[in-house]
Protein backbone atom coordinates (compact mmCIF):
# COMPACT_ATOMS: atom_id res chain seq x y z
CA UNK A 1 0.00 0.00 0.00
CA UNK A 2 1.08 3.15 -1.10
CA UNK A 3 1.25 5.96 1.79
CA UNK A 4 0.83 9.43 0.25
CA UNK A 5 -0.50 13.04 1.93
CA UNK A 6 -3.85 13.50 0.08
CA UNK A 7 -5.76 16.86 0.59
CA UNK A 8 -8.42 16.30 -2.67
CA UNK A 9 -11.62 17.99 -1.07
CA UNK A 10 -9.57 20.50 1.07
CA UNK A 11 -9.49 24.30 0.93
CA UNK A 12 -6.11 25.91 2.36
CA UNK A 13 -5.33 29.45 3.10
CA UNK A 14 -1.50 30.18 2.78
CA UNK A 15 -0.80 33.79 4.83
CA UNK A 16 2.55 35.16 3.17
CA UNK A 17 2.05 32.54 0.00
CA UNK A 18 3.27 34.81 -2.70
CA UNK A 19 7.02 34.19 -1.98
CA UNK A 20 9.19 32.67 0.14
CA UNK A 21 8.33 29.82 2.20
CA UNK A 22 4.80 30.33 2.06
CA UNK A 23 4.84 30.22 -1.79
CA UNK A 24 6.22 26.62 -1.95
CA UNK A 25 3.95 25.52 0.67
CA UNK A 26 1.12 27.27 -1.65
CA UNK A 27 2.54 24.35 -4.91
CA UNK A 28 2.72 21.75 -2.39
CA UNK A 29 -0.62 22.12 -0.74
CA UNK A 30 -2.06 22.28 -4.46
CA UNK A 31 -0.12 19.42 -5.40
CA UNK A 32 -1.91 17.38 -2.55
CA UNK A 33 -4.73 18.38 -3.90
CA UNK A 34 -6.14 21.02 -1.99
CA UNK A 35 -7.34 24.38 -3.57
CA UNK A 36 -5.63 26.95 -2.12
CA UNK A 37 -5.97 30.77 -1.44
CA UNK A 38 -2.63 32.69 -1.49
CA UNK A 39 -2.30 35.37 0.58
CA UNK A 40 -0.23 38.55 -0.18
CA UNK A 41 0.49 41.80 1.68
CA UNK A 42 1.67 44.67 -1.40
CA UNK A 43 2.80 42.33 -4.08
CA UNK A 44 -0.04 40.54 -5.53
CA UNK A 45 1.65 39.90 -9.01
CA UNK A 46 3.77 37.53 -7.20
CA UNK A 47 0.82 36.40 -5.39
CA UNK A 48 -1.13 36.11 -9.23
CA UNK A 49 2.41 33.87 -10.32
CA UNK A 50 1.67 31.19 -7.99
CA UNK A 51 -1.96 30.91 -8.62
CA UNK A 52 -0.89 30.83 -12.27
CA UNK A 53 1.16 28.02 -11.41
CA UNK A 54 -1.16 25.95 -9.97
CA UNK A 55 -4.02 26.55 -12.44
CA UNK A 56 -1.31 25.63 -15.33
CA UNK A 57 -0.80 22.75 -12.86
CA UNK A 58 -4.36 21.71 -12.58
CA UNK A 59 -5.25 23.03 -9.24
CA UNK A 60 -7.83 25.46 -7.85
CA UNK A 61 -6.38 28.49 -6.42
CA UNK A 62 -7.23 32.42 -6.08
CA UNK A 63 -4.81 35.24 -4.58
CA UNK A 64 -6.15 37.46 -1.62
CA UNK A 65 -4.76 40.57 -0.42
CA UNK A 66 -4.49 42.23 3.02
CA UNK A 67 -2.30 43.88 5.32
CA UNK A 68 -2.18 42.58 8.60
CA UNK A 69 -1.07 45.58 10.36
CA UNK A 70 -4.83 46.47 10.14
CA UNK A 71 -7.44 43.77 11.76
CA UNK A 72 -10.22 44.48 9.92
CA UNK A 73 -8.01 44.00 6.77
CA UNK A 74 -7.24 40.25 7.82
CA UNK A 75 -10.90 39.61 8.94
CA UNK A 76 -11.55 40.44 5.35
CA UNK A 77 -9.83 38.36 3.94
CA UNK A 78 -10.49 35.25 5.64
CA UNK A 79 -13.84 36.82 4.21
CA UNK A 80 -13.11 36.83 1.18
CA UNK A 81 -11.54 33.78 0.45
CA UNK A 82 -14.24 31.76 1.94
CA UNK A 83 -16.25 33.70 -1.01
CA UNK A 84 -14.23 32.36 -3.35
CA UNK A 85 -12.89 29.02 -2.52
CA UNK A 86 -15.62 27.79 0.47
CA UNK A 87 -14.63 27.40 4.22
CA UNK A 88 -10.80 26.83 4.74
CA UNK A 89 -10.49 23.51 6.07
CA UNK A 90 -6.61 24.05 6.40
CA UNK A 91 -4.94 27.69 7.65
CA UNK A 92 -1.40 28.10 7.76
CA UNK A 93 -0.28 31.31 9.33
CA UNK A 94 3.08 32.17 7.47
CA UNK A 95 3.57 35.79 7.79
CA UNK A 96 5.69 36.35 10.53
CA UNK A 97 8.30 38.36 9.89
CA UNK A 98 9.30 41.75 11.22
CA UNK A 99 11.74 44.23 9.80
CA UNK A 100 12.49 46.30 12.83
CA UNK A 101 15.75 45.25 14.25
CA UNK A 102 18.44 47.02 16.92
CA UNK A 103 18.12 48.29 20.42
CA UNK A 104 14.42 47.59 21.95
CA UNK A 105 14.83 50.95 23.98
CA UNK A 106 15.48 52.58 20.60
CA UNK A 107 12.55 51.50 18.19
CA UNK A 108 10.41 51.31 21.36
CA UNK A 109 7.40 48.99 22.11
CA UNK A 110 5.32 49.78 18.73
CA UNK A 111 8.00 47.53 16.97
CA UNK A 112 6.88 44.45 19.66
CA UNK A 113 2.80 45.74 18.92
CA UNK A 114 3.74 44.89 15.24
CA UNK A 115 5.36 42.10 15.54
CA UNK A 116 2.49 40.50 17.94
CA UNK A 117 -0.17 41.94 15.48
CA UNK A 118 1.95 39.80 12.67
CA UNK A 119 2.55 36.76 13.87
CA UNK A 120 -0.26 36.05 17.11
CA UNK A 121 -3.01 38.55 15.75
CA UNK A 122 -3.01 37.48 12.86
CA UNK A 123 -3.59 34.16 13.43
CA UNK A 124 -6.13 34.71 16.18
CA UNK A 125 -8.71 36.51 13.88
CA UNK A 126 -7.67 33.93 11.08
CA UNK A 127 -8.96 31.38 13.78
CA UNK A 128 -11.97 32.99 14.41
CA UNK A 129 -12.99 33.21 11.12
CA UNK A 130 -12.67 29.83 9.93
CA UNK A 131 -13.08 27.74 13.60
CA UNK A 132 -16.92 27.89 13.18
CA UNK A 133 -16.65 26.34 9.88
CA UNK A 134 -13.98 23.76 11.04
CA UNK A 135 -16.50 22.91 13.96
CA UNK A 136 -19.53 22.43 12.20
CA UNK A 137 -17.19 20.04 9.65
CA UNK A 138 -15.79 18.52 12.96
CA UNK A 139 -12.36 18.80 10.67
CA UNK A 140 -10.00 21.26 10.88
CA UNK A 141 -5.93 21.91 11.08
CA UNK A 142 -4.01 25.18 11.73
CA UNK A 143 -0.41 25.27 10.92
CA UNK A 144 1.36 28.25 12.40
CA UNK A 145 4.90 29.09 11.09
CA UNK A 146 7.12 29.95 14.14
CA UNK A 147 11.02 30.44 14.07
CA UNK A 148 14.42 28.85 15.86
CA UNK A 149 13.56 33.05 17.60
CA UNK A 150 11.28 31.26 20.05
CA UNK A 151 13.46 30.09 21.53
CA UNK A 152 16.90 31.11 21.28
CA UNK A 153 17.36 35.21 21.38
CA UNK A 154 19.53 36.82 18.56
CA UNK A 155 20.80 40.15 19.81
CA UNK A 156 18.94 42.83 18.06
CA UNK A 157 15.58 40.47 17.30
CA UNK A 158 13.80 40.61 20.63
CA UNK A 159 10.34 42.25 19.09
CA UNK A 160 10.46 39.01 16.97
CA UNK A 161 12.11 36.63 19.26
CA UNK A 162 9.48 37.82 21.88
CA UNK A 163 6.22 37.62 19.27
CA UNK A 164 7.55 34.41 17.68
CA UNK A 165 7.49 32.83 21.95
CA UNK A 166 4.15 33.79 22.41
CA UNK A 167 3.06 32.34 19.01
CA UNK A 168 4.41 29.21 20.29
CA UNK A 169 2.11 28.96 23.67
CA UNK A 170 -0.61 30.43 21.47
CA UNK A 171 -0.48 27.13 18.78
CA UNK A 172 -0.52 24.87 22.33
CA UNK A 173 -3.46 27.18 23.78
CA UNK A 174 -5.12 26.31 20.49
CA UNK A 175 -4.49 23.13 20.15
CA UNK A 176 -6.26 22.63 23.92
CA UNK A 177 -8.82 24.80 22.49
CA UNK A 178 -10.01 23.38 19.80
CA UNK A 179 -8.86 19.30 20.08
CA UNK A 180 -12.31 18.84 21.02
CA UNK A 181 -13.83 19.73 17.52
CA UNK A 182 -11.26 17.45 15.97
CA UNK A 183 -8.99 20.68 14.80
CA UNK A 184 -5.14 20.67 15.23
CA UNK A 185 -3.25 23.03 15.49
CA UNK A 186 0.59 22.57 15.45
CA UNK A 187 3.68 24.78 14.20
CA UNK A 188 6.72 24.29 12.46
CA UNK A 189 10.11 26.45 12.88
CA UNK A 190 12.68 26.82 10.24
CA UNK A 191 15.96 27.44 10.60
CA UNK A 192 17.71 29.93 8.48
CA UNK A 193 16.34 28.48 4.77
CA UNK A 194 17.00 30.94 1.63
CA UNK A 195 14.18 32.73 0.22
CA UNK A 196 14.04 35.15 -2.42
CA UNK A 197 14.62 38.62 -0.28
CA UNK A 198 18.22 36.79 1.29
CA UNK A 199 19.93 37.59 -1.92
CA UNK A 200 23.95 36.88 -2.66
CA UNK A 201 24.83 38.77 -0.60
CA UNK A 202 24.21 36.16 2.35
CA UNK A 203 26.25 33.37 0.61
CA UNK A 204 28.86 33.84 3.27
CA UNK A 205 26.85 33.10 5.85
CA UNK A 206 25.17 30.65 4.57
CA UNK A 207 28.17 28.51 4.30
CA UNK A 208 28.77 29.54 7.86
CA UNK A 209 25.42 28.42 8.58
CA UNK A 210 25.96 25.61 6.77
CA UNK A 211 29.07 24.25 8.28
CA UNK A 212 27.48 24.37 12.23
CA UNK A 213 24.61 22.48 10.70
CA UNK A 214 24.46 19.02 11.98
CA UNK A 215 22.63 17.85 8.73
CA UNK A 216 25.78 19.46 6.57
CA UNK A 217 23.96 21.87 5.06
CA UNK A 218 21.08 24.72 4.72
CA UNK A 219 17.20 23.33 3.82
CA UNK A 220 14.77 24.70 1.18
CA UNK A 221 11.67 26.28 1.06
CA UNK A 222 9.80 22.22 -0.11
CA UNK A 223 11.65 21.02 3.47
CA UNK A 224 9.14 23.72 4.99
CA UNK A 225 6.40 22.86 3.21
CA UNK A 226 6.67 19.09 2.86
CA UNK A 227 6.03 19.29 6.93
CA UNK A 228 3.27 21.66 6.85
CA UNK A 229 1.23 19.55 4.25
CA UNK A 230 1.67 16.16 6.61
CA UNK A 231 0.33 18.31 9.24
CA UNK A 232 -1.83 19.63 6.81
CA UNK A 233 -3.64 15.81 6.52
CA UNK A 234 -5.48 13.02 7.80
CA UNK A 235 -2.19 11.28 8.41
CA UNK A 236 -0.93 13.83 11.07
CA UNK A 237 -4.81 13.42 12.94
CA UNK A 238 -3.68 12.36 16.11
CA UNK A 239 -0.84 15.11 16.43
CA UNK A 240 -1.64 18.36 18.12
CA UNK A 241 0.12 21.17 20.03
CA UNK A 242 3.37 20.02 18.44
CA UNK A 243 6.41 21.98 17.54
CA UNK A 244 8.53 20.69 14.45
CA UNK A 245 11.89 21.93 13.88
CA UNK A 246 12.76 22.22 10.19
CA UNK A 247 16.42 22.95 10.13
CA UNK A 248 18.76 20.16 9.74
CA UNK A 249 19.16 19.97 13.83
CA UNK A 250 20.21 23.07 14.79
CA UNK A 251 17.85 23.17 17.65
CA UNK A 252 19.72 20.02 19.25
CA UNK A 253 23.06 23.09 19.69
CA UNK A 254 21.62 26.14 19.55
N1 LIG B 1 13.19 32.06 5.59
C1 LIG B 1 13.74 31.77 6.74
O1 LIG B 1 14.96 31.57 6.85
C2 LIG B 1 12.91 31.68 7.98
C3 LIG B 1 13.52 31.21 9.17
C4 LIG B 1 12.76 31.12 10.33
C5 LIG B 1 11.41 31.47 10.31
N2 LIG B 1 10.85 31.92 9.16
C6 LIG B 1 9.44 32.29 9.21
O2 LIG B 1 8.78 31.76 8.08
C7 LIG B 1 7.75 32.66 7.64
C8 LIG B 1 7.98 32.99 6.17
O3 LIG B 1 9.27 33.53 6.03
P1 LIG B 1 9.87 33.94 4.60
O4 LIG B 1 11.31 34.18 4.81
O5 LIG B 1 9.41 32.99 3.56
O6 LIG B 1 9.08 35.33 4.38
P2 LIG B 1 9.31 36.50 3.32
O7 LIG B 1 9.95 36.02 2.08
O8 LIG B 1 9.97 37.62 4.04
O9 LIG B 1 7.81 36.91 3.00
C9 LIG B 1 7.11 37.72 3.87
C10 LIG B 1 5.63 37.54 3.58
O10 LIG B 1 4.89 38.26 4.55
C11 LIG B 1 4.00 39.15 3.89
N3 LIG B 1 3.86 40.34 4.71
C12 LIG B 1 4.83 41.24 5.02
N4 LIG B 1 4.30 42.25 5.76
C13 LIG B 1 2.99 41.96 5.92
C14 LIG B 1 1.91 42.62 6.55
N5 LIG B 1 2.07 43.80 7.18
N6 LIG B 1 0.69 42.05 6.52
C15 LIG B 1 0.50 40.86 5.89
N7 LIG B 1 1.48 40.19 5.26
C16 LIG B 1 2.70 40.73 5.27
C17 LIG B 1 4.67 39.45 2.56
O11 LIG B 1 3.70 39.90 1.60
P3 LIG B 1 4.15 40.92 0.40
O12 LIG B 1 5.22 40.20 -0.38
O13 LIG B 1 2.90 41.13 -0.38
O14 LIG B 1 4.66 42.17 1.07
C18 LIG B 1 5.26 38.09 2.22
O15 LIG B 1 4.27 37.26 1.68
C19 LIG B 1 7.82 33.86 8.58
O16 LIG B 1 6.89 33.71 9.62
C20 LIG B 1 9.22 33.81 9.15
O17 LIG B 1 9.30 34.40 10.43
C21 LIG B 1 11.57 32.05 8.01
Amino acid sequence: MTVSIDLNGRTALVTGGNRGLGAAMCRTLARAGAQVAVHYARDAVRADAVVREIVAGGGRAVSVGGDFHAADAVRAMVARAQDLLGPIDIAVNNVGREETTGDPFEHGWDAFGQSFDLNVRSAYLIAQGVAPGMKARRWGRIVNILSMAAHSYPKGMAAYSTAKGAFASFTRAMAVELGPDNITVNSVSPGWIPVERHGASTIPGRLVTAGRTPLGHLGVPDDVANVVAFLASDLAGFITGVEVPVCGGVHLIS
